[in-house]
């Protein structure tokens, strides 16, 4: 195996264009990883924070952007057990995903789903440790609730409105136009609302109110959230698009028993992670290898173009995933 590999590095905070092609030592696998020979790499929101200078990787993280990957398992770094040179997986990453090759700990690989292509499974790492760990584990949601979720046409909430509907809750979302309403629908929206033309505070009070919100937009829909929340709601926060301050009245927090929570993952420990994989292995993966949930695709590009798949993402036109095809 030669010593190097390709990668895309963030050369100093900035827009897209400071995204560029380089050569890097291929890492090695520390003890309880795996080093992957990377097919496909997902984008996602988080990688371009990173690259913005908003989002820093973790100490010991790769300091190269991506958060998940597909590939194939070619070394094994000692102490691994349960997975084998030549398996096929996908992998959630501390980073380094927009390479040729990445190390993370074996316990963050799942099989590539039955039937499903390296594509895909490329997509699934980020958005499904995320939501099931945001949406089941912390907001705790069931069947026959009312659940809203912010952005229902990203890759989380594409994610989470599947997920979330295929568990039997009622669920609501909010988009920016009539075409990603259409498509969340499709994928098991009761209701999406176009939020540039309707007041989803409105239609969601009209329902009687939301058991659990997964918001990612913050600023001015704290306190909408707030307002839209039945009694004994729960908000689960997991990121701010337009900002994190705000004023709220938290005397209603009180009168009406709401939980305000959140988290962020690519800090929690790996065993934290490892928990979070082993849950969907067992409740998740079943439905992806039977088809009942699928990523939802948007667009691919190769490696060296990482710039123009962050300015499609930023420009907020995609419906589901952006991929990179690295190995392919
Ligand atoms: N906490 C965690 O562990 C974690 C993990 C992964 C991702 N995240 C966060 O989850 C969010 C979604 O991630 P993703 O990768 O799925 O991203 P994505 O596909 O780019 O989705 C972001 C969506 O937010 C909407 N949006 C963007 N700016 C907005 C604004 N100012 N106000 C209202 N809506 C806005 C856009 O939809 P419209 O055009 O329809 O508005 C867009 O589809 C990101 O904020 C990301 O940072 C958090």
């Amino acid at each position: 195996m030669t010593k190097t590999m390709r990668a895309v590095e963030i050369t100093e905070a900035g827009g897209p264009e400071v995204l560029k092609p380089v050569e890097r030592d291929i890492p090695k696998p520390g003890h309880g990883d795996v080093l992957l020979k990377i097919a496909y790499a997902g984008v996602n929101r988080p990688d371009a924070l990173q690259r913005a200078g908003l989002y820093a990787p973790p100490p010991e993280a790769s300091d190269l952007p991506g958060l998940e990957a597909s590939g194939e398992v070619v070394a094994l770094g000692e102490g691994v057990s349960g997975i084998s040179v030549g398996d096929k997986v996908c992998a959630l990453l501390p980073g380094g995903g927009y390479a040729e090759y990445a190390t993370t700990p074996a316990a963050h690989c799942l099989p590539v789903p039955e039937g499903m292509g390296m594509k895909e499974a490329a997509c699934l790492p980020e958005t499904f440790f995320t939501v099931w760990s945001n949406v089941f584990q912390r907001g705790g949601l069931k069947a026959g609730e009312k659940f809203l979720v912010h952005g229902g046409s990203s890759g989380i909430g594409t994610t989470a409105i599947q997920l979330a509907s295929h568990f039997g809750a009622r669920v609501f979302t909010t988009a920016g136009n009539a075409d990603k309403c259409r498509i969340c629908e499709e994928l098991g929206a009761e209701r999406a609302i176009n939020y540039r033309e309707e007041d989803f505070v409105e239609v969601i009070r009209a329902e009687g109110g939301a058991d659990l919100i997964l918001d990612m937009v913050g600023g001015s829909y704290l306190p909408k959230n707030v307002k839209s929340l039945a009694n004994d709601g729960r908000l689960v926060q997991i990121a701010f698009l337009q900002g994190p301050k705000v004023e709220l009245n938290f005397a209603q927090v009180m009168m009406r028993r709401l939980t305000i929570t959140g988290s962020t993952l690519r800090p929690q420990s790996d065993l934290a992670k490892a928990r979070i994989a082993d849950a969907l292995r067992e409740q998740v993966w079943p439905l992806l290898s039977a088809g009942k949930i699928a990523p939802v695709m948007d667009s691919e590009y190769a490696l060296d173009q990482a710039a123009d798949a962050h300015a499609r993402m930023e420009g907020s036109t995609h419906i589901g995933k952006i991929v990179l095809k690295v190995g392919g």
